[in-house]
This record gives structure tokens, C-alpha cells and sequence, in this order.
């Protein structure tokens, strides 16, 4: 191939360093003003009253909204509208970021003003903060119904008779708890409505979403609601579904004032509003043959869906499908329940529900191989998968599966058998820090899966210019993954312009079609294939003219990176653009990507869950000073199959920024609660890795093709991340001797 697969430069690489990409804060228009949200900063209680006339004195204060002032529908919900968009008199406050009345004004410090100025009456309730008390259901955070309020489950194979049939059984209960998106830019939106066109640009993962809330918050049709993406500076998740609440609150205040108006979370009120990783607990019951031939799987798994339902109930599908792990298992016995706790509403987060279970199955996998006296490596190659098994849900897997390659490239990448004794040595000769070696070997479920198929297509646009430069645009966003420079390598393969001859322009809902949203390591395929499709369109239209004009085959016409050579003669790609323009031939088309349809039955959660799957290995050294606590991750081998790496280096970024998100939930990063609300609500306090915290990182690249991705990709996104929790708590288990059964392990869980 000419460009996929090699190293790419990002093209949208020299306007972000030198600061010319425009994010949200940095768009300002002709009478602009600033908006603010006043918070219930309490957990739980009912709304009695609510006076905005000091604030509306206030100097500089254009407007206060409160409920009365919502023309469509004051709510918001992915499955269920269980939230209040603002709470209205008379209804209960579920969390302490319920919002009760937005503010615009002429500048930020009139706004902080009026913000004190609002005066509000809550009678407070006693509030529900744990899994264990939400499930007593004496405390009920929407009534009437009880407090788990979804349950979702497989029942496959025959588990009973799994226990039965066993040599061994480990029961164990597991915990993980939050974990903040930490994405360096802030939430953000601008709203502009003019009285006929509501434009909105904002820092987000779907701009479909968001044009689909404002348009029912505000009653005004689709075809009147413009969403724009602006650059992002990260999402993890956190831009899935979150960025309509801070949309709709400045569209809102724009709707009112008929002037721009510009909301911009600061670090506090984003990190105690916005979703984060669901806290869980989980029973894990499992059967192993002596050899280690696993038998069966059983989970009962609960998630913590803080006050609101948001997106838990397809979090959980992941849970549900990813609890039994990356193995061949024939029986498995799942629950996953969500509950409903007066805390921030949790949603997605790179791995969506899955990094919670892929813990502990694994640290179940290890404490079966130390009982099974089996090399940790050895119990996980002995049960991974390969062509021709099914996966925990009975999916029979046709094709890319370099599940084994994985494993078998990190045992040689790292020398394993000389690193073990290495490690014993090290353990013999130091009394206070001790070493340890951890294994993890995961699954990913690529695409929206069975549940979602419904958003699961795409759309991209390719436009190629009579100078020969192209536009493209797709459904798909750029959150700081690398997506912009993946999918014109994917436009550059087929047209043969050079990449720096192609722009990506940022997705406009007006004129790309609903494309689902940026997440579930989708977007390589989906936005791809969709890029290819306009690309090969395109490509066709131009081989036809050519073959005509010079009168060659189509096939004799060679597409190089730059240049087309016809019948000895070399044509530059700028050249060609312009003789096809000049003679009418059509030069932009529309790409059109859907997910191949899949069989699931959701009842028994049996069948195929999901497109495809990435499949990932990782092997951690850590080293434990047990005096202190303090964890060391000393180095990390990382194995990924991918399919097809498009940018390599892209690749390799993903593998290593994904393994450092998970090193931070694994060993370093917690939210601190104190009676309903957050204290750790900056970077102060809420300790996320920097560059000294990184370790020396191996990564490496499996291409198992997958015969629908573009060029054979699967996806990279989240599975990058979930193999470090497990990897480093088996690491921090071997070097301690100790049962890891949650994360984060704090030093004071070491002591
Ligand atoms: Mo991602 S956690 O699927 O937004």
C-alpha cells in the first residue's frame, strides 16, 4: 500500500501546536454574552421555591431562566427521561449538581453575581450514597420504583452442572470505583439563535445527540438546529451524551436573549456535574478443570448509575458481555444490575462498563492459576480464543483472532522466563521493595454491538477540488484520537492526492447525516468505510473519464501516491483533478457505511454481540515499596490485534495513552465524596499521571484482518486502556503476596 499502514504525520498536527485550532473558548462573536448555572449543592431534597428577582437586578445581567421558561421538554434521558433539565418547584433534587435556574449576563464576574443572588428553598432528604444502601430500598431516589432499576443478563450453557464438574472453584467479591475523564478542555458550548437557525458549537463526541436534545428542549425542528463541532481537547467518553446538557443550557439562554451566548464549565462544577466511570461491585463464582480448563463463569455484578439513568443501561450491555473475559468458556451465568444512588451520574468512559468486570475476571484468572500451580501465561494461552470458538456469548468467531499471537508475542517481547527469575532474585535480596510480574489478556467488543445497531452506520463526505485538494467531511469526530489523520490516509490510499493536499473539515450536522456517535472504538470503521465508499466513488468517476480520454483500460491506469501514470506518462493528482473538473465529471460523493446485521438474543443475552473484537495482552513489572505503599510501575508490554494499524504511529499513541489512563485508575486516581458531594474537584486533588509517572511502555501491533474493516482495521480506542487495571493489580498481587481485589489500590490498601 502506499500510505495505510505507515507513519503519518496528524494533519491537523501544526495548527494545535501552534495554537491556531479554534476550541470553544476561543470563538467569540458580535455580541456575545456569558452564561452560568445556579446548582442545588445539595444531594437530595425537594425544591420548594425559587426567587431570581435579586438576580435579575444585578448589573450587566441580561437574563435568569428557571423551568417556566423551557418551551419543549424540560428533560433529559438516553432510554429513560428520568432528569430534570431544570428542576422545577415542587420536584426533587437528585444530586448535588441539579440545575435550577441559568443565568446570562454581560460578563463572568455579572454572572457569578447573580448566581449568589438566586434564592432557593430545598428541604433536604436523607440521600442514598452507596451500591448497599440503594439496593435496601428504604431510601428511594425515583419514586415509586425500587432503586435497581435495570437488569440485564446471559444465561448460556449449563452453570450448575459446571460447579459440579469442577476441580477447583474461586469465589470472590470484587470492587472498582470511579474514574474522571480528566479530558484537558472543559466542557463547552456556544449557542447562537438568530430567531429562524439555532447554530451550536461545542467540544463534543456526537453533535447528532446534541442536535437531537436542543431541538426538543427548545420545540424547534431538526432541520433549524445547527450543531458544529468545534476542535476537542479530549473526550474518553465524557463528550458522549454530556455535551447536550451544557448545549441546551446555552442554547436556552440564546433562545431567550436572541444573542450568542457562550457556557464554559470550569474544572469544578465539570468534574462534579459530568459522568464518570461507574463505580462497581461484583461476585464472581468460577470453574476450573485441574488442568485449567475453564468451565464456567458466574457474575452478579452492580453498577453505581449515581442519580440519573444516562447512558448506564447500554454501559451495562458491555459489562454484561465483556464479565466472563477473553476466554472459551461454554457456561456462563451473568446479572449485571444498576442502581440508583444520590451521586453524580456515572456514563461513558473508555471501555464503557467493561474495565470494572475485565479486573476482576482476571484477577480470578491468576488466583486460579497460583492454586492450579499453572504459569499465569500458560492458564490464560490454554483458554484464549482462536478462529472456529465462541466468545462468553456464544458468538462463533469467523475471522481476526490474534488473541494467541498477542500473548505469544509478549511472552518473547519480554524475555518472560529470564524476567520471572530476574524478579525472584530481585525479591530475594530486597526486604523492604519487592517486585512483581501481571498478566492481563482481554477482549473489546468493536462497534455499538447488537443493542445499538440502530446508530450503528455512517456517513462521510469527500469533495475533491478543480486544483486537486480535497475536503473531507464525516460523522464521525476528531476528540484528539488521531481519527482526522486515519481517515485521510484511507482517502488518500484510493484518490492518490498526498495527505497534505487534504483537509478534514469539522462535522456540521447540516450537512453530514446522523452518523451515531464518537465512541466504542467505532469510528475507524464506520467513519472509514464511509470515507472509503466517497473516496472509490470518486476514484471511479475519474478512472472512467481518463480510460475514455486516453483511450486505456481503467486497470492499466496506475494510481500512485501524487501522481497517476497513464500509458508512460505521469499526470500529477492536481493535474488530473483539474482535466476531470474541466470536463464535468463529478468530483464530491457521499460515503455511506452500516453495520453488518447481527443476531443477539437479549432475553438470554446469547449470540453475536458485537461487529468485531480487538483482543490485547499485557504484561506489567512493578515494584512495591511496602513501607510506603507506594506503587512503581517499572515497565508494561502491550500486545494489540487490531486488524490493520492505518497510522501506525497513531497506533502505538493509542496503546500508550490508553495504558496510562489505565495505570492512573488502576494505582492513582480517586474521587473523594464527603455526604453526597465531591471534594476532589480539581487536578489539586484529584491525581491523574503526568509524564514522570510513565513507565518504559512495548507496544505491539497484531494485523489479524477483518474482511469488513477499511484495509482489515478493527479499533484501538478503549482496548488500549483495559489491559492495564488488570496487568498492574496481578503485577502489584505477585509482588505482595496479598489478594488485590479492588481498584484503585491506594498505598494505604499496600500498608
Ligand atoms: Mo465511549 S466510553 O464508547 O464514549
Amino acid at each position: 500500500m502506499k500510505i495505510v499502514g505507515k507513519v503519518a504525520k496528524r494533519i491537523e498536527a501544526h495548527e494545535k501546536a501552534y495554537g491556531e485550532a479554534k476550541y470553544t473558548p476561543d470563538l467569540y462573536l458580535d455580541r456575545m454574552i456569558y452564561a452560568g448555572v445556579v446548582y442545588s449543592n445539595v444531594p437530595h431534597g425537594i425544591l420548594k421555591s425559587i426567587d431570581i428577582s435579586e438576580a435579575e437586578n444585578v448589573s450587566g445581567i441580561i437574563k435568569v431562566a428557571t423551568y417556566k421558561d423551557v418551551p419543549g421538554t424540560n428533560k433529559f434521558g438516553v432510554l429513560i427521561k428520568d432528569m430534570w433539565f431544570l428542576v422545577p418547584v415542587g420536584e426533587k433534587i437528585r444530586f448535588e449538581h441539579d440545575a435550577i435556574a441559568l443565568i446570562a449576563g454581560e460578563t463572568k464576574e455579572a454572572v457569578e453575581e447573580a448566581i449568589k443572588k438566586v434564592k432557593f428553598e430545598i428541604e433536604e432528604l436523607q440521600p442514598v450514597l452507596t451500591i448497599e444502601e440503594s439496593i435496601k430500598d428504604e431510601i428511594k431516589v425515583h419514586d415509586p420504583e425500587s432503586n435497581i432499576a435495570f437488569h440485564k443478563k446471559i444465561r448460556r450453557g449449563e452453570i450448575d452442572k459446571a460447579f459440579e464438574n469442577a476441580d477447583l472453584v474461586i469465589e470472590r467479591e470484587f470492587r472498582t470505583d470511579y474514574q474522571e475523564q480528566a479530558y484537558l478542555e472543559t466542557q463547552g458550548a456556544v449557542a447562537y439563535y438568530d430567531g429562524e437557525i439555532m447554530k451550536i458549537y461545542a467540544s463534543m463526541q456526537c453533535p447528532f445527540y446534541v442536535q437531537e436534545d436542543v431541538s426538543e428542549i427548545l420545540d424547534i425542528p431538526f432541520n433549524k438546529v445547527d450543531v458544529i463541532q468545534m476542535e476537542t481537547g479530549g473526550g474518553f467518553g465524557g463528550k458522549e451524551d454530556v455535551p447536550s446538557y451544557i448545549a441546551s443550557k446555552a442554547a436556552l439562554l440564546s433562545y431567550l436573549t436572541k444573542r450568542p451566548v457562550k457556557l464554559i464549565y470550569s474544572r469544578e462544577h465539570d468534574i462534579k456535574e459530568t459522568s464518570k466511570r461507574h463505580p462497581s461491585k461484583s461476585h464472581y463464582k468460577v470453574a476450573f478443570k485441574k488442568d485449567g480448563t475453564l468451565l464456567g463463569v458466574k457474575v452478579e455484578s452492580y453498577l453505581d448509575m449515581g442519580a440519573y439513568s444516562t447512558l448506564s443501561p447500554i454501559v451495562m450491555y458491555r459489562t454484561l458481555t465483556h464479565a466472563a473475559g477473553a476466554y472459551n468458556v461454554p457456561n456462563v451465568h451473568v446479572d449485571v444490575y444498576g442502581v440508583y444512588t444520590n451521586k453524580v451520574p456515572c456514563g461513558a468512559f473508555r471501555g464503557f462498563g467493561s474495565p470494572q468486570v475485565l479486573f476482576a475476571i482476571e484477577r480470578v484468572m491468576d488466583e486460579a492459576a497460583e492454586k492450579l500451580n499453572i504459569d499465569p501465561w500458560e492458564i490464560r494461552y490454554k483458554n484464549a480464543l482462536e478462529v472456529g470458538a465462541e466468545t462468553s456469548t456464544g458468538h462463533k468467531l469467523e475471522f481476526s483472532v490474534g488473541a494467541k499471537k498477542t500473548l505469544e508475542n509478549i511472552k518473547k517481547l519480554s524475555n518472560y522466563e529470564e524476567l520471572k527469575k530476574e524478579v525472584e532474585e530481585f525479591n530475594k535480596t530486597n526486604k523492604i521493595k519487592k517486585r512483581g510480574l501481571g498478566w492481563s489478556h482481554i477482549i473489546y467488543g468493536v462497534s455499538l454491538g447488537a443493542g445499538g445497531q440502530h446508530l450503528d452506520a455512517s456517513n462521510s463526505e469527500v469533495h475533491v477540488f478543480p486544483d486537486g485538494t480535497i475536503n473531507i467531511m464525516f460523522g464521525g469526530t476528531e476528540i484528539g484520537q488521531g481519527s482526522k489523520t486515519a481517515i485521510s490516509m484511507i482517502v488518500s490510499e484510493i484518490l492518490g492526492q498526498k495527505l497534505e493536499k487534504i483537509k478534514v473539515l469539522q462535522t456540521d450536522t447540516f450537512i453530514v447525516q446522523d452518523s451515531g456517535p464518537t465512541v466504542a472504538s467505532r469510528t475507524t470503521i464506520f467513519s472509514g468505510n464511509a470515507a472509503k465508499d466517497a473516496a472509490e466513488k470518486i476514484k471511479n468517476n475519474i478512472l472512467e473519464f481518463l480510460s475514455d480520454k486516453f483511450d486505456v483500460e481503467k486497470s492499466d491506469i496506475e494510481i500512485n501516491l501524487g501522481y497517476y501514470k497513464i500509458k508512460d506518462k505521469n499526470f500529477t493528482f492536481d493535474e488530473i483533478a483539474k482535466m476531470a473538473n474541466d470536463a464535468n465529471v463529478k468530483l464530491n460523493e457521499s460515503g455511506w457505511f452500516k453495520s453488518p446485521k447481527l443476531h443477539f438474543d437479549m432475553e438470554n443475552g446469547v449470540g453475536e454481540a458485537y461487529v468485531t473484537y480487538t483482543y490485547s495482552t499485557q504484561l506489567s513489572l512493578v515494584e512495591v515499596d511496602t513501607l510506603t505503599g507506594k506503587i512503581d510501575v517499572k515497565k508494561m508490554w502491550i500486545s494489540h490485534d487490531i486488524g490493520k494499524a492505518i497510522n501506525y504511529d497513531g497506533v502505538i499513541g493509542q496503546i500508550q495513552g490508553g495504558a496510562v489512563q489505565g495505570m492512573g485508575h488502576a494505582i492513582m486516581e480517586e474521587i473523594m465524596q464527603k455526604e453526597g458531594k465531591i471534594i476532589t474537584d480539581n487536578f489539586n486533588n484529584y491525581i491523574i499521571p503526568t509524564i514522570k509517572d510513565i513507565p518504559e511502555i512495548v507496544a505491539d501491533v497484531v494485523e489479524e484482518e477483518f474482511p469488513y474493516g477499511p484495509f482489515g482495521a478493527k479499533g484501538i480506542g478503549e482496548p488500549s486502556l483495559m489491559t492495564a487495571p488488570p496487568s498492574i493489580a496481578n503485577a502489584v498481587a505477585h509482588a505482595t503476596g496479598k489478594k488485590i481485589t479492588k481498584i484503585p489500590i491506594s498505598m494505604e490498601d499496600i500498608i
